[in-house]
């Protein structure tokens, strides 16, 4: 039996502020999240949403070092970046703070503290790798070197990407430092761990018997991670950067980021509500709901509860909805590859449309496996739902009820059998969109809104108004009336979704209030209500502006080919007298032409003071015939001769080979005569 909550916490995982968020991080949890406290919301429930930015961990001192700045300068610069997207996208925090806050780090510290003292860690000394140069120790990701197994030369310390192995940082074979590029030392260190497999038989029970209704995906990990058996692990750090472990002795020693990013949800609530932020933490009238990306299912699904359920005053999550991932193009999003769509250059290309993106990522949302975002799904979405539907109908009632009532919301009078059908299916809508939603089917809870809007659109096509203006406009108002009244049910039933395209229409319906609980109802908008002049909600999104999207993320492609090309090794040494056994000489390119039937391959004929030869050539993808003829060219002269499609090649030119694979002729810098030496 499901159990009735008197109030719910939403908690949004805290995105690291070591860069600027993507459609990845809106599709993954605070769009979903938003869709859900929004519909709370309108139901007049009460539901706090909860938000921030994570400003501890590596990465953000490693940028810091890099930029020469402050690991505090780089959290204030993307927590700010952060915090503007999600306003300029309507998720509705009702509060967005950060970790590096005081009150979050008294709460953390505090919170290890009462752990600490009641005996919930286990201390070890442990050997790890020391950087000696930059005087730290090194998180496993922050050791390469060689794989064990497959002799990869770039192996992380935790895992080697070519071969998939996990690996431990002394596995590796010759490790350096990501950081100096020194080879590291081991070094003993003392942490503190917590004690994961305390607490084994406690999740088993709680999540594999108590919370069978859990996403398939989220069950299925904590499963996989249950049945592999928990290993005490470590809550503290050496590093300076972060919340001070609050133990005499632990100097240089900091709370695991892991540790102290989920007590964020607890600072945040109390930064929010001082006197009240206990009830939404401590009782078990209190329905709470994590929302997050599938990476940090173990941490919010068994690391998080096993650390509440070991302070003992905390409730544990009701349900972790997670989703899984969002791909762009077909490839994983990376912050690193810059393969993403940034939520302020989304907005800077395609101003006001923050619904657009809203609509396409919660239609395509990776709830139970990875999706693919392209942008010709966005447009299509765009133009043959958004437009073609939602926004079709409602100007369609809007326009026409100016047409015919000056724009006052006409009576309606005598139904017919068709219009009490159309009613009958529409009020059903309600009851649906709120399984969904309660069950965190968000895809299937916007189909549903958007049934409503075709019911619509097929109700004015159906009996079209317009062919009865001149006979029967009692029967007109009726219609017209049913419409609007289905234009009214559509700004509430999207509001949790659309909340800017919501809040417009319902501005050009003249609705002063908005409520869950009036949705499926005839009688929303009184007659005779003034509305207000028609106007598009949505529109048309042409061709050259998916192109041009399409275009950059090439081209951050064929960048990151140029990046990733790694220089070929230096091949073996050779003896001089070897080298002078190679007759190199500049020829004058008389004569170019395509090899027929070789797309690669050109003939050329060439002075080369000798009387001219022919050399064929594979770099018909880089250069047209007429670009060389009359160009001068180095080339080997005492090649032997070879048959390429029936030629004989009397030589082979020179080409540098450049970082994105195109070929380019080596020319002297200035006019030669033809057959001199190269030396
Ligand atoms: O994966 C991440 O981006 C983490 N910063 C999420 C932290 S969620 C929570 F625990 F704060
Ligand atoms: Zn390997």
């Amino acid at each position: 039996m499901e159990k009735n909550f008197k109030r719910t916490l939403v908690t949004t995982a805290l995105p690291y502020a070591n860069g600027p968020v993507h459609i990845g991080h809106l599709a993954g949890v605070y769009v979903p999240a938003d869709i859900y406290t929004r519909y709370l919301r309108l139901k007049g429930e009460d539901v706090v949403m909860i938000g921030g930015s994570d400003e501890h961990g590596v990465p953000i001192t490693l940028k810091a070092k890099a930029e020469g700045i402050t690991p505090q300068d780089v959290v204030d610069r993307y927590h700010n970046i952060i915090k503007k997207s999600f306003e300029d996208f309507g998720i509705s925090f009702d509060i967005y703070s950060r970790t590096s806050s005081e009150i979050h780090s008294k709460t953390a510290s505090d919170f290890f503290r009462k752990l600490y003292d009641k005996g919930e860690f286990i201390e070890k000394t442990t050997l790890q790798y020391y950087d000696e140069e930059a005087k730290q120790f090194l998180a496993d990701r922050y050791i390469t070197g060689t794989c064990p197994h497959c002799k990869n030369e770039r192996a992380y310390g935790d895992q080697c990407e070519a071969c998939g192995t996990s690996l431990n940082a002394t596995d590796l074979i010759n490790p350096k430092s990501a950081i100096s590029g020194s080879e590291p030392v081991l070094k003993e260190t003392r942490h503190w761990y917590l004690p994961l497999d305390k607490w084994e038989p406690f999740l088993r029970q709680w999540i594999l018997e108590e919370h069978k209704e859990w996403r398939p995906n989220v069950y299925g990990q904590c499963k996989s991670w249950l049945d592999m058996g928990l290993q005490p692990r470590a809550v503290s750090r050496d590093l300076d950067w972060g919340v001070p472990v609050p133990v005499e002795g632990a100097e240089g020693k900091v709370l695991y980021v892991w540790f102290d990013a989920p007590i964020g949800y607890i600072s945040n609530t109390k930064e929010l509500l001082p006197d009240t932020w206990e009830l939404y933490w401590k009782d078990k009238d209190t329905k709470l709901v994590h929302f997050i990306g599938k990476d940090n299912i173990v941490f919010h699904c068994i690391v998080f509860p096993a650390m509440l359920k070991a302070e003992g005053s905390y409730i544990l999550p009701e349900n972790v909805p997670s989703n899984e991932f969002l791909n762009l193009e077909g490839d994983k999003i990376s912050t690193s590859r810059n393969w993403a769509v940034w939520l302020h250059e989304y907005l800077a290309d395609f101003p006001g449309k923050q619904d657009v993106l809203r609509y396409v990522l919660t239609a395509n949302a990776p709830e139970t496996k990875d999706n693919d975002f392209t942008w010709k799904d966005f447009q299509a979405r765009n133009n043959n739902e958004l437009v073609a539907i939602l926004g079709n109908f409602i100007n369609r009632a809007l326009v026409l009820t100016h047409k015919y009532f000056e724009g006052k919301v006409p009576a309606c009078r005598e139904l017919t059998e068709y219009d009490e059908e159309t009613l009958k299916e529409f009020t059903g809508v309600k009851a649906e969109m709120e399984n969904y939603l309660e069950h965190y089917r968000f895809r299937d809870a916007l189909k549903e809104a958007m049934n409503l809007a075709r019911i619509g659109n097929k109700y004015l096509a159906d009996t079209e108004p317009w062919k009865l203006a001149k006979t029967d406009m009692a029967r007109v108002g009726t219609i017209l009336n049913l419409s609007l009244q289905i234009s009214a049910n559509l700004a509430i039933a999207f509001e949790p979704f659309l909340p800017f395209s919501a809040a417009k229409l319902r501005s050009l319906l003249g609705m002063n209030h908005c409520n869950w609980n009036i949705l499926g109802s005839t009688d929303i908008l009184p007659v005779g209500l003034q509305l207000k002049e028609p106007e598009l909600l949505f529109e048309k999104i042409e061709d050259s502006a998916v192109e041009a999207q399409i275009q950059k993320l090439q081209e951050t492609k064929k960048a990151n080919e140029i990046k990733n090309h790694q220089t070929t090794p230096v091949k073996e040494n050779v003896e001089f007298d070897d080298f002078l056994k190679l007759d190199i000489r500049v020829g004058k390119v008389l004569e170019c032409q395509k090899v027929p039937k070789a797309d690669k391959l050109l003939q050329f004929k060439i002075d080369d003071g000798l009387g001219g030869r022919t050399i064929v050539s594979g770099i018909a993808k880089h250069y047209t015939p007429e670009e060389l003829i009359g160009k001068e060219v180095c080339f080997v002269a005492n090649l032997a001769p070879r048959k390429l499609k029936g030629i004989e090649s009397q030589g082979m030119i020179l080409s540098a080979e450049d970082a994105g694979g195109k070929l380019i002729v080596i020319q002297p810098a200035a006019d030669v005569t033809p057959g001199s030496e190269v030396k």
